[in-house]
C-alpha cells in the first residue's frame, strides 16, 4: 500500500490504478477506522480492481465549539488496518495540503444542507460537500463508497454529483452495528461505561418505530411520538432530532407508506451520535 499526502503525488498514482480500463475505488474516513469503514473497504475491492482510501479529519466540517481538537487520531493503527485488507493507495494529506492558507473556495448543496445534522450543525455538510469534491478531484475514482449510517451525507453528496455531473458513481453500505445494536461510529470512543448503556436508546426508538410501522402504522406524528416515549425513559441521552424524511431530498413526509428515511440524532453526554433506519414503500 503506497501513503501519499500530497496531491502532486497522489493524481498520478491514482491515474496508475486506473490504467487499462481498471475502475478504482475511493473509501474517503475521518481514521479512527473500525468496521464499519472496513466493510465499505471490502465492498469496494469487491466491486472494483484497484481501491483508494483517505484519512483526513476535515476542520471545514467541524463547528468552533464541536469536537476537531478531541477526535481521535490514531493513523499507525489505521494504516496497518488498510494495509491488512489489501488498499492499493493511502490518501492522508496535512491540513496545509488540503487548504492553502487563502483557499475560500467551497462546494455547497443548498437547501439539502440544511437539513437534518445541517439544521443543528451549520456549515457542516458545506465542509462535507467541499472535502469530498476535492477527493474525487484528486483522486478521480470510477465509485466511491459511503455508508448508510450518515444517511444525510450521502443524500448530498448524490445531489452534489448530480447537480455537478461529476464523473462518480455513489455506492451505498449499510450500517455496520455492535453486538447490541449500537451504530459503530469513531465517536463511540468518547463513551463511558454508563453512557455506553445509554447510547443504546437510539437504536431502541428506532426498533419501536419499525415494530409499528410492522403494525401498519405509516403517520408520521404517531411514529416520532413512539420514538420520542423510547427517549423519555432514558433521561441520560437529550434528543436533537427525530426526523421522517424522504431519503433523497431530506424534506419531511407526514405518511412513510412511500418510504422514508427515519433519522434520529441525541445527545449523551457532550457526544453526538446519529442512527437511522429506511421505511421501504409499502407494495
Ligand atoms: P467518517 O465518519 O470517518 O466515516 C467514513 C465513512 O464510513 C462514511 O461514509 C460513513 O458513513 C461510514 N461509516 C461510519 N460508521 C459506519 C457504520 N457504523 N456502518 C457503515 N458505515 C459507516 O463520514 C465521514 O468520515 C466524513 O464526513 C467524510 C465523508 C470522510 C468527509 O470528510
Amino acid at each position: 500500500m503506497r501513503v501519499l499526502k500530497t496531491v502532486a503525488e497522489t493524481r498520478p498514482a491514482a491515474r496508475a490504478l486506473k490504467a487499462s480500463g481498471r475502475k478504482l475505488g475511493l473509501v474517503p474516513t475521518m481514521g479512527a477506522l473500525h468496521e464499519g469503514h472496513l466493510s465499505l473497504v471490502r465492498l469496494a475491492k469487491k466491486q472494483c480492481d484497484a481501491v483508494a482510501a483517505s484519512i483526513f479529519i476535515n476542520p471545514k466540517q467541524f463547528g468552533p465549539n464541536e469536537d476537531f481538537a478531541q477526535y481521535p487520531r490514531s493513523f499507525e493503527r489505521d494504516r496497518q488496518m488498510l494495509e491488512v485488507e489489501g488498499v492499493d493507495l493511502l490518501f492522508a494529506p496535512t491540513v496545509e495540503e488540503m487548504y492553502p492558507q487563502d483557499s475560500t473556495t467551497f462546494v455547497n448543496a443548498e437547501g439539502i444542507s440544511e437539513r437534518l445534522d445541517g439544521a443543528s450543525r451549520p456549515g457542516h455538510f458545506r465542509g462535507v460537500t467541499t472535502v469530498v469534491s476535492k477527493l474525487f478531484h484528486i483522486v478521480e475514482p470510477d465509485r466511491a463508497f459511503f455508508g448508510q449510517k450518515d444517511a444525510a451525507q450521502v443524500a448530498i453528496v448524490k445531489r452534489m454529483v448530480r447537480d455537478l455531473d461529476l464523473p462518480v458513481e455513489i455506492v451505498v453500505g449499510p450500517i455496520v452495528r455492535e453486538a447490541d445494536g449500537l451504530a459503530m461510529s469513531s465517536r463511540n470512543a468518547y463513551l463511558d461505561a454508563s453512557q455506553r448503556k445509554q447510547a443504546l436508546v437510539l437504536f431502541r426508538a428506532l426498533r419501536a418505530v419499525e415494530a409499528q410501522v410492522d403494525k401498519r402504522e405509516t403517520n408520521t406524528n404517531r411514529l416520532v411520538n413512539v420514538a420520542k416515549q423510547t427517549f423519555a425513559e432514558e433521561p441520560g441521552a437529550r434528543v436533537d432530532y427525530i426526523a421522517v424524511v424522504d431519503p433523497d431530498t431530506l424534506s419531511p413526509v407526514d405518511d412513510v407508506s412511500k418510504g422514508a428515511l427515519i433519522a434520529v440524532a441525541a445527545y449523551v453526554g457532550r457526544t453526538r451520535l446519529i442512527d437511522n433506519v429506511v421505511i421501504p414503500a409499502k407494495k
